[in-house]
């Protein structure tokens, strides 16, 4: 079975390696290392002694693509690669339509010419927006997203519901909540490029000294400590959810399939919740400054993954402590590598 990883170098795309080839998948990678480095491929050789098929092009070189799925017998494909930064997309939403857009489309266009079924897209809790209920579920109503990669998330969920039922496809979208961690081996884990954004990231690199203080957005928000809550989801658990949606579609009956899961925990936890839980996995103090909001955060959002743990046999199973723990050696591993 060989399936199409795009952008299986990122972060959340070789976790998912990993279990494809632990599950004997056989792998096929294409990420043009716009986010992405080299050595993730040797790392993934190293943890499962399998190496994936590598292509390092743009997926909207559409000739290169067509080459791939000539060489290959693909029968499906888990399409992580995309742009991904948010406060990015506001000043370059062109770049983010465009990347996000013509990827997605080049992959499906080669699909449909060769009559492949069995597609999986990354989607986000961001397409909910502020919700008004809590915990989300997959019919929550969705609302306009607030950045421009929140409205390509949400263009790529209508292009592939519309792919689904006009050339009758099996495809599932998986809305992701808050990835965080890294492999238990260290060998792989989120390679935030410059200064990061999201807020593991920012506290892990407060942690080892890199940044000087952790800037906490807001402690005036209507929950218990005043600060935002989100569901902080493992990476490796969210990659095992991957397989067995791979796996649901290759064994389903239908011809048209469109699935849809939460996957997260289904556990808020605040800022200052996940700034303390770092210091006690790990023994390391984080120093923080409150700040004003952030422009464009939410409230609150956790998931009710209940769907996912049905119809998948799928759950969340990792504690915070344990998944920030994995950051910190994976931190440790990134210092020890550039010395
Ligand atoms: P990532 O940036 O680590 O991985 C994406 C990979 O795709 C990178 O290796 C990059 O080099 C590659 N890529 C990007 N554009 C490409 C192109 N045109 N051609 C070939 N390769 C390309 O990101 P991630 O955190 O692993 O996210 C994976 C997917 O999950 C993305 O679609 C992202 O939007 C989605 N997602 C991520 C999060 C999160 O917080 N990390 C949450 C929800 C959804
Ligand atoms: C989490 C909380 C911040 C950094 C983003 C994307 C979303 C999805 C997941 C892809 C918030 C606070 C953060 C910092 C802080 N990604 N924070 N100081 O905003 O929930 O979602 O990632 O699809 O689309 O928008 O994640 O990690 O940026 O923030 O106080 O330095 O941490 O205000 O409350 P977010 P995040």
């Amino acid at each position: 079975m060989s399936i199409l990883v795009t952008g299986g170098l990122g972060y959340i795309g070789s976790h998912t390696v990993v279990e494809l080839i632990n599950n004997n998948f056989d792998v096929i990678i294409v990420d043009d290392l716009s986010n992405s480095e080299k050595f993730i491929l040797d790392n993934i050789e190293e943890i499962t002694g399998k190496r994936p098929i590598f292509y390092p092009f743009d997926l909207r070189r559409k000739e290169l693509l067509t080459q791939v799925f000539d060489a290959h017998h693909i029968e499906g494909c888990i399409n992580f690669a995309a742009s991904k930064a948010v406060g990015e997309s506001m000043t370059e939403p062109l770049k983010y339509y465009e990347n996000n857009l013509f990827s997605l489309i080049n992959v499906l266009q080669e699909f449909r010419e060769r009559n492949i079924s069995n597609f999986i897209f990354s989607s986000s809790c961001t397409v909910y927006g502020q919700a008004d209920e809590m915990p989300i579920d997959e019919n929550t109503p969705l609302k306009e997203a607030e950045s421009s990669y929140g409205k390509t998330k949400q263009m790529g969920e209508d292009i592939l519901k519309d792919f689904s039922r006009a050339y009758q496809k099996r495809v599932t979208l998986l809305r992701y909540f808050n990835p965080i961690g890294a492999h238990p081996t260290a060998l792989l884990g989120e390679l935030p490029a410059g200064i990061p954004n999201n807020l593991v990231p920012y506290v892990t690199q407060t942690a080892a000294g890199i940044r000087e203080k952790l800037s906490v957005w807001g402690d005036d928000y209507p929950t218990e400590d005043g600060t935002a809550i989100r569901d902080y989801i493992y990476v490796v658990d969210l990659a095992k959810a991957h397989v067995a949606a791979l796996k649901k579609l290759m064994h389903s009956n239908e011809e048209t399939v469109l699935d849809i899961y939460n996957l997260g925990t289904g556990k808020g936890s605040s800022v200052l919740e996940v700034v303390k839980a770092f210091e006690l996995a790990n023994g390391v103090p984080v120093p923080y400054q409150i700040c004003p909001r952030r422009e464009g955060d939410i409230t609150v959002a956790y998931a009710n993954a209940d769907k996912a743990e049905r119809e998948l046999g799928w759950k969340s199973e990792t504690t915070l402590e344990e998944a920030l723990k994995t950051t910190w050696e994976w931190q440790k591993y990134l210092k020890d590598r550039n010395n």
